[in-house]
């Protein structure tokens, strides 16, 4: 809808409430770490998962970085070809939020068509594999440093155009 009601209102929250969009939101704000995950539908992401994820990200984005500094994943599942471009397309998100990414031996797309069927993709669930033990660490290391090493602040936002 990109009515922009987010960013006048500052309250965490997308102006659609008839869907569990906010719910979902105050659970990514108090996780550690978020994966996003998504089917492959015409080499992009599915478009429910993109609908979600452009409000999900403008009010977290808008609404002082909530996601900033938080561990982030992305993973896919596609049938046959189109899967790098939607892992592309999901890191767009967490690299916009100053997210940090765990990474795995491979890029996180693992494939099958129907449900239970990436069990056979022996390649693909070492890479998801790994990914999950990395970011386990990954978690670990920056909860045990915290104390020492506070998060940067967030800097304020400078928006130009290429001319300006
Ligand atoms: C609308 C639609 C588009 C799809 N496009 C692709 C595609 O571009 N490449 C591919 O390998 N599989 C494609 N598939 C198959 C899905 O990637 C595959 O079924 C997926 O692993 C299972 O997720 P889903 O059942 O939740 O859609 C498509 C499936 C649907 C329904």
């Amino acid at each position: 809808m990109a009515c922009g009601k987010c960013s006048k209102t500052l309250d965490e929250k997308c102006s659609i409430i008839s869907d569990p969009v906010n719910n979902v939101i105050q659970k990514m704000k108090f996780a550690d770490g978020i994966i996003l995950g998504s089917p492959v539908h015409y080499s992009a992401i599915g478009g429910t998962m993109k609908s979600f994820l452009d409000r999900v990200f403008l009010v977290t984005g808008v609404n002082k970085s909530m996601l900033a500094h938080k561990v982030g994943a992305s993973v896919v599942a596609v049938r046959r070809s189109g899967g790098l471009p939607t892992f592309d397309q999901l890191n767009n998100y967490l690299n916009y939020s100053q997210m940090i990414l765990p990474t795995s031996n491979y890029w996180n797309v693992i494939h099958g068509a129907s449900p239970g069927e990436v069990l056979e993709d022996e390649e693909g669930i070492q890479i998801l594999r790994v990914l999950g033990k990395n970011m386990a660490w990954l978690l670990k290391i920056i909860d045990f440093g915290k104390e020492k090493n506070p998060k940067p602040l967030i800097e304020r936002k400078v928006y130009t155009n290429f001319i300006r």
